[in-house]
């Protein structure tokens, strides 16, 4: 049985008081739901004064981002080392770093590796461009980015990953239950092929892109899909704290 999860992606936004605030809002409504990993994604620099406020509760920590080397001459980064002692989940590969970072297949795999080589758990993002969905090549563009991601790897560790199309992030058009629900089995299966019947079951795939509390049961209601990784909701706490609540119903069911 897969543990739903969902995590919260807060991007470019909070200053440390303000992500302090959100924190306070939703900590005890979120570490009364069970049934559901609870995980919030701050920025950095308010990492550590979360870590702080979540202590003894059921909530989790993750980054948003990590450099692959370990340490050294490399300003401005933050390594994977540097990570794990606060955090259990680092999300790597999101289409914003693709598209404004210049992060290829190649360095998405690095930071895959070095994350997991700390026993950080990644969260993998994938997904296609609008004008990829429209001309029928998800299946391609997604598979790709699959396979650079994980290429050499022998084993996923607890790594998830995260089905995001584009052309659904911060756009307010999610994808249908139906759509996703059908990328990520096809994920699974590609999976399967890489790495057996057993890791594909087990492996955990979130959807992403304009999840709601109001379209949240119709996504967590599909058998593939284990949960979702939440931009623009998870900054309002009752949003939030609804679409969780959403989850732990279905799948305590
Ligand atoms: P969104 O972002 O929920 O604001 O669409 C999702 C994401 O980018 O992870």
């Amino acid at each position: 049985m897969r543990v739903p999860m969902i995590a919260g992606n807060w991007k470019m936004n909070t200053t440390v008081s303000e992500a302090v605030e959100l924190v306070s809002e939703m900590r005890q409504g979120l570490d009364q739901i069970d049934n559901v990993d609870k995980v919030i994604c701050p920025p950095f620099i308010s990492l550590a004064a979360v870590k702080e406020l979540i202590k003894g509760s059921s909530i989790k920590l993750g980054g948003q981002n990590i450099y692959f080397e370990e340490k050294g001459a490399y300003t401005g980064e933050i390594s994977p080392l540097m990570l794990a002692d606060l955090c259990e989940f680092v999300i790597i590969g999101h289409s914003e770093r693709r598209q404004y970072f210049d992060e290829t297949g190649e360095i998405t795999n690095k930071k895959v590796r070095a994350a997991l080589k700390v026993k950080l758990k990644p969260i993998l993002c994938v997904g296609e461009k609008l004008e990829e969905n429209e001309a029928g090549r998800t299946e391609e563009i997604v598979t790709g980015q699959l396979k650079a991601s994980l290429a050499g790897l022998d084993y996923l560790n607890g790594l998830i990953i995260a089905y995001e199309p584009i052309w659904a992030i911060g756009t307010g058009k999610a994808a249908t239950g139906e759509q996703a629900n059908e990328t990520i089995g096809l994920i699974r299966r590609n999976i399967a092929k890489l790495y057996g019947k057993r890791i594909a079951q087990d492996v955990r795939i979130l959807y992403g892109g304009s999840v709601t509390a109001a379209n949240a049961t119709e996504l967590i209601n599909q058998p593939e899909i284990d949960g979702a990784l939440v931009g623009g909701a998870s900054l309002k706490a009752a949003e939030f704290l609804s679409i969780v609540k959403q989850t732990s119903e279905i799948r305590g069911r």
